[in-house]
């Protein structure tokens, strides 16, 4: 199965992804996290990276088409993937059409998760993550079992992302009305496009998206 998940800032997609990819054993492919790793380690795509994703911009088509064009090459990923954050324009969609149709594979669905942008904020600014294995939490509607200490791996080191404050949001979500919003319609037309409410409860969510992804044969 190769799904998209689509959605603003601190819609839920990483949040959602994960779980999907422990429900069907297919991989999240998160071009914000492959950024992140890039940045970290000081690689050249990093350094171009850095200063475009503290400014909360989109980083350029070529940089994120060409790391997804190498990654869903990989054996990983030859029975399906969950995209999270790509593509976030239309020419990064049609440059995945193009890779797809070389491939002789296609998309199976794009589920939009639907928030309204005043939730988002505080979403984002409620969220940080475990630092050893990257599980999600937020301070008020994902808390760990045991305060302080990650449900998955048991550590007791977290992080906040850097690009999470007031400011930088603020940028992100205007790229997303410009950039991104147009894919709606865009996979609204190629009939692959299936939203969900976000603005309900995580579990609920994820009831929504598998439900939909079942209807299609998952
Ligand atoms: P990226 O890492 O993709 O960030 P994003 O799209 O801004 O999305 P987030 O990770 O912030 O949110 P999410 O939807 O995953 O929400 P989450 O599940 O964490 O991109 C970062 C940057 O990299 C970009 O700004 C850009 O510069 C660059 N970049 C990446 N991809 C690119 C591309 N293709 N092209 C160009 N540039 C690119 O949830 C948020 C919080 O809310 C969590 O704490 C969670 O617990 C909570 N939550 C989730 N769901 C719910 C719910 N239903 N109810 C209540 N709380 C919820």
């Amino acid at each position: 199965m190769r799904l998209i998940l689509l959605g603003p800032p601190g819609a839920g997609k990483g949040t959602q992804a994960a779980r999907l990819e422990k429900k069907f054993g297919i991989r999240q492919l998160s071009t914000g996290d492959m950024l992140r790793a890039a940045v970290a380690a000081g690689s050249p795509i990093g350094v171009k990276a850095k200063a475009v994703m503290e400014r909360g911009e989109l980083v350029s088509d070529d940089i994120v088409i060409g790391i997804i064009s190498d990654r869903i090459d990989e054996p990983d990923v030859a029975n399906g993937y969950i995209l999270d954050g790509f593509p976030r324009t239309v020419a990064q969609a049609q440059a995945l059409d193009a890779l797809l149709v070389k491939k002789g594979s296609k998309l199976d669905r794009v589920i939009e998760i639907a928030v309204d942008d005043g939730a988002l904020v505080e979403r984002i600014a409620g969220r940080y993550s475990c630092k050893k294995c990257g599980a999600g939490y937020h301070d008020l509607h994902q808390k760990p079992k045991v305060e302080g200490v990650c449900d998955s791996c048991g550590s007791e080191d977290f992080l906040r992302r850097a690009d999470d404050n007031a400011e930088t949001v603020k940028s992100r979500l205007e790229a997303y009305h410009a950039q991104t919003a147009p894919l709606v319609v865009y996979y609204s037309g190629k009939e692959l496009l299936h939203s969900v409410d976000g603005m309900a409860d995580i579990d609920k969510v994820t009831e929504e998206i598998v439900g939909e992804l079942k209807a299609i044969g998952a």
